[in-house]
């Protein structure tokens, strides 16, 4: 589910949720696996069989309606919920887990599960955004901050990271990972592991939950949910690799995803969630299937029945099922009917309880409320909000130096509703932090952040426009019964624009904060367009005709097609949904106090029809800068608008010296890439070196280049910092369809450095026998 909420009645419906007042966060050490394997076995000897399903059981914390969910005290009392998710009222928590722990016969506590995306009451951009600032350990910050504020509101388990690699923009759920690249992926997903879960599964920790096992992203068409068709060279070599950086870094659990993967639903497909997962890469955690994902093997016509949706799941190797109670229901008679042997239910049930040993929950069940608001209120998570989304930010465009802005501007046109829209500055997943941030004010908005920043001696004439409208209403309009964005009439539109140009024509500059409502990313969300919504283009348009000089701030979670603005306007500032701090953050960059240096973690389209667009491809024979008959559209150049791994600063970077350790190495040898960067401009500023490889024959055809290394780096103007990579097994390495295995191919391999995927300085490396 996703929640991406805006109307008042959503608000007010979520604050009767909500009586936040506290938390406790356990301070018991942390059990090794051995000895909460040894308490979980001698517990499992006390349990009926239905008490094992039981914990193998999550239930929905609130209804939702015509899903068949309801409240689940009685469960928890008879002992068949282990779990409950969508739940943040502390003192609903703390209730239901003294049922749990007092009433039920075993006393086995219940553990919370909640979707802690980017952000608890502090909500940090979205994670789109934090991949494009290149920098892993923001990542890892700002989920350790989140962790904090989620495990003392109850919550100890968030189904975070989302590792899914997101080739196609009209995909909703792009916004919720890193982007299209494996390597940059695989970086983000483990240091989210880290940020929640700390060195290791603690009374601290939050469990993580890697999502959405696999091959989520490559839905056809972009449509959420739908199937996808993936070969098994491609899911090992690009949408595997950061599940299994996330399983490295030691995720306490992994999510099912809900579609068919090559025709067997990810939730009942036992090649991944037992061949791979368990048995080559010694998984010990426990898998959830995607919320009422059990159920639905039926509707995708893969179970028969209940039953037979429980059998195949369970016998998949799924562990917990999510809020559907198909296993409640059916695992017991399986079992009964000697179709589930116990051992094997024992062996499912062992890694949760296992988990919730591990987490502590059986030493510090409960919250103390009264502790709560202390913590979600930390001060730190508004510096860190800040610094985060300015970090994230991506400068596309910026001719003639239009940015940053001079603090000396007197009058300035803001125009576009996202200006001042708190419903949208966040992005989605964002339900807590719908009642602020850390501090007032929150969430702040672009406009609010300008007035912050220039105090009342500027002008600042907004014009919002008329909110951008969707053709079908966003599944969360319809699920809270918000009314549905209405068109505006032909005289609203004339309105709007001659609002827009009179604002325009009498400032000093136009900030025209155009893009996406947050309810059109994220889950079941996908476009087939990827056009600027409603009537933004025109409003940029018309605000660009009267000649004075526009910046765009792209507030979206998606790639969008920009090719006017791209062509018109001279400065082009990526925002994302920058988060509670968002606007704030934003100011920051526009005038200077931040330089921007924020790199795109996707390929840039210029319209949806190149979509799906990546810049890992392989070469055809007939690549699309040769003369003719080549791989093109008759109408459309087939690049990428900007490419994988762009973003200006307002300065500008030289690499040089490129060069390696050893040229020639065996195949399990390995090499270090040097290379210098120097800050040629004259402000200080962060750049990212990247490093790209490209196998040139082998086995099999291999992309024209591989991200294998990247360093965000900040320098003074004039500085110089000589940078080293290692190129060893861990990069070189790929798995070839034709051996079935991972392997360094001898042969010959261009490296590439610089400031993006179309770096041209360049060294050759050889793979000796
Ligand atoms: C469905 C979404 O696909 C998944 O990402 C989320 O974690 C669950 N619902 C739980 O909210």
């Amino acid at each position: 589910m996703h929640v991406n909420l805006h109307s008042k009645a959503i608000i007010q419906a979520m604050c009767a949720l909500l009586a936040i007042t506290c938390i406790a966060v356990a301070q018991t050490a942390p059990l090794t696996r051995e000895e909460a394997h040894r308490r979980a076995e001698a517990l499992l000897k006390q349990m009926t069989v239905e008490e094992k399903a039981g914990q193998m059981n999550q239930a929905a914390g609130m209804a939702i309606p015509g899903m068949g969910t309801e409240k689940p005290e009685i469960g928890i009392v008879k002992g068949q919920v282990g779990s409950v998710l969508w739940l943040i009222d502390v003192k609903e928590i703390n209730r239901l887990q003294h049922l749990a722990v007092e009433k039920s016969r075993l006393h086995i506590p219940l553990i919370f599960g909640f979707d802690v995306i980017h952000g608890y009451r502090m909500v940090f951009p979205v994670p789109l955004a934090m991949a494009s600032s290149w920098d892993p350990s923001v990542e890892e910050a700002v989920q350790h901050y989140a962790a904090k504020d989620a495990r003392a509101t109850g919550i100890q388990w968030t189904f975070t990271p989302m590792v899914d690699i997101a080739r196609d923009a009209r995909w909703g759920r792009i916004v919720e990972g890193a982007g299209e690249d494996p390597y940059l992926g695989a970086a983000m997903a483990a240091a989210q592991v880290r940020g929640f879960q700390g060195k290791s599964v603690g009374p601290e920790s939050v469990l993580a939950c890697v999502k959405h096992f696999a091959g989520y992203g490559a839905a056809e068409g972009g449509r959420d949910y739908d199937s996808s068709y993936i070969p098994e060279v491609l899911l090992r070599n690009v949408y595997l690799v950061p599940f299994h950086a996330a399983e490295m870094a030691g995720a306490g659990s992994f999510m099912s995803a809900y579609m068919d993967l090559n025709d067997v639903p990810a939730t009942g497909n036992r090649w991944l969630l037992h061949d791979v997962l368990r048995q080559e890469w010694g998984f010990k955690g426990f898998v959830v299937s995607d919320a009422f994902a059990a159920a639905s093997l039926q509707t995708h016509g893969f179970a028969r029945d209940p039953e037979d949706a429980a059998y195949k799941a369970f016998t998949a190797g799924l562990n917990m099922d999510m809020a559907s109670q198909t296993y409640i229901h059916n695992l017991p008679q399986l079992v009964a009917a000697g179709k589930v042997p116990e051992a094997q239910l024992d062996e499912a049930v062992m890694p949760i309880l296992e988990a919730k040993y591990q987490l502590g929950l059986f030493d510090t069940p409960y919250i103390d409320e009264s502790k709560v608001e202390a913590v979600l209120t930390r001060p730190e998570g508004v510096t860190l909000g800040r610094n985060v989304a300015a970090r994230s930010m991506v400068l596309l465009k910026n001719d003639n130096h239009t940015l940053p802005l001079r603090t000396n501007v007197k009058k300035i046109a803001v125009i576009g509703t996202l200006a001042d829209s708190t419903a949208d500055i966040q992005g989605g997943w964002t339900v807590e932090g719908l009642f602020g941030g850390p501090g007032k004010g929150h969430p702040i908005t672009v406009l609010a952040g300008l007035k912050n920043k220039l105090g009342p001696g500027v002008e600042i004439n907004y014009v919002p426009g008329s909110v951008p409208t969707r053709e079908y209403p966003s599944m969360m309009d319809a699920f809270f019964g918000a009314k549905p964005v209405v068109a505006p009439t032909a005289a609203e539109v004339a309105q709007w624009l001659a609002k827009a140009k009179a604002a325009a024509a009498d400032s000093d500059v136009v900030i025209a904060v155009l893009g996406e409502m947050a309810s059109m990313s994220s889950e079941a969300a996908s476009r087939a367009t990827l056009d600027l919504p409603g009537i933004q283009e025109q409003m940029l348009e018309t605000v660009a005709a009267t000649g004075k000089p526009v910046v765009l701030v792209l507030l979206n979670g998606r790639p969008l097609d920009i090719r006017w603005a791209a062509a018109h306007v001279p400065a082009i500032l990526e925002a994302w949904y920058p988060g509670a701090e968002g606007g704030d953050a934003v100011a920051d960059v526009l005038f200077g106090d931040v330089n921007p240096g924020g790199k795109l973690p996707v390929s840039w389209p210029r319209a949806a029809g190149q979509e799906p667009l990546y810049y890992n491809h392989n070469l055809t024979h007939a690549p699309e800068d040769r003369a003719d008959f080549t791989s093109r559209y008759w109408d459309l150049n087939s690049k990428p608008l900007y490419p994988f791994g762009y973003g200006l600063s307002y300065s500008t970077f030289k690499f040089a010296n490129l060069h390696l350790s050893k040229n020639h190495i065996s195949a399990d040898g390995s090499t270090e890439v040097e290379v210098d960067v120097t800050n040629s401009g004259t402000v200080a500023g962060d750049t990212v070196a990247q490093i790209y490889i490209h196998q040139q024959a082998g086995s099999a055809s291999r992309p024209v280049r591989q991200l294998k290394g990247f360093r965000r780096v900040t320098l003074k103007p004039g500085e110089t910092q000589a940078l080293k990579f290692t190129l060893g097994k861990d990069e070189l390495s790929f798995w070839s369809p034709q051996t079935r295995a991972w392997g360094v191919e001898p042969g010959g391999f261009d490296i590439w450095a610089g400031e993006d995927s179309t770096a041209t300085l360049h060294a050759d490396l050889t793979v000796t026998e």
